[in-house]
């Protein structure tokens, strides 16, 4: 095991998606070494081949399955292996099955929940070891504004139990002096958004999603980026369990005029 590093080692799940990629592109320029955790490995790679380094930093494109709990150990172990350390985790991978609540699919709704909730716990559990022995570490869990607005069903519940999620991670850690907190994003343009959806659809969907949106635009990923990457940060210390809306204050409810 080679504990001679002394930069902070960051996993980010979901890496090579519009906002990991963005996320790990910061962290790494940020001088992190950073683990591009991501069911693709071959985005994972090809993500990492274009990153400027600096001197002894690294890149480390690893293979995850975050509904798969034996492949969240294999990757922490190759982490440990590799880093002796591991300081900040970025839980980003999920998946989005859509369907209303009259129409979801019940194995669809297990898999978005193995995937966008349990793999984060189960992934936070794994690195325990870690951060007992550092006695620091950070993990920020990327939610949605869909948490407050609601949405289809499975993607919204378990966006709110990201929220619940990183509340206990918060109180539960908080003695090994690791913080948790997670960033809620409006919407972004990206396969998780557009998959499935026509360009006419995807464009009235953001148009009305501007218009509810009091600074007038849709979130970027380095809007995302930005706010991780804060959280990460030294200045971030005595920051926990907070939810940080990254959606221009979409997150408030319209006052339909009561403030004119
Ligand atoms: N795009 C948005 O509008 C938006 C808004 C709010 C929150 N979010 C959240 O941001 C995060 C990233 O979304 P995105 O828009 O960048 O999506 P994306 O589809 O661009 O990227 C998702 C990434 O996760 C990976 N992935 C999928 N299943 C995985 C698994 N089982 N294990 C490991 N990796 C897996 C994919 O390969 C992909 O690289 C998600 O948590 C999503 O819920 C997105």
């Amino acid at each position: 095991m080679n504990t001679s590093t002394q930069r902070p080692v960051a996993i980010v799940t979901g890496a090579c998606g519009a906002l990991g990629s963005a996320i790990t592109e910061r962290l790494a320029e940020d001088g992190m070494h950073v683990v591009l955790a991501d069911l693709d490995i071959g985005r994972a790679d090809a993500l990492a081949a274009k990153i400027p380094l600096a001197d002894g930093q690294q890149l480390l494109p690893a293979r995850v399955d975050m509904g798969d709990n034996a492949s969240i150990a294999a990757l922490v172990a190759l982490v440990g292996e590799r880093f002796g350390r591991i300081d900040n985790l970025v839980n980003n991978a999920a998946v989005n099955h859509r369907g209303s609540l009259r129409d979801f699919d019940p194995d669809k709704w297990d898999h978005m929940m193995a995937v966008n909730l349990r793999g984060p716990a189960v992934l936070c559990q794994q690195v325990i070891p870690y951060w007992e022995r550092q006695q620091s570490g950070s993990v920020v869990n990327i939610a949605s504004r869909a948490w407050v607005a609601g949405g289809p069903p499975a993607y919204a519940a378990g966006k709110a139990g990201v929220v619940g999620l990183t509340r206990s991670i918060a109180r539960e850690l908080a003695p090994f002096n690791v913080t948790a907190n997670a960033v809620a994003p409006g919407l972004i343009p990206s396969a998780f958004t557009m998959d499935g959806r026509s360009e006419e659809f995807f464009g009235a969907m953001a148009e009305r999603q501007i218009n509810q949106t009091p600074l007038g635009r849709l979130a970027t990923p380095q809007d995302v980026a930005n706010t991780v990457a804060f959280l990460l940060s030294p200045g971030a210390a005595y920051i926990t369990a907070e939810v940080i809306h990254v959606c221009g204050g979409s997150q408030l409810a319209p006052l339909g005029g009561a403030n004119k």
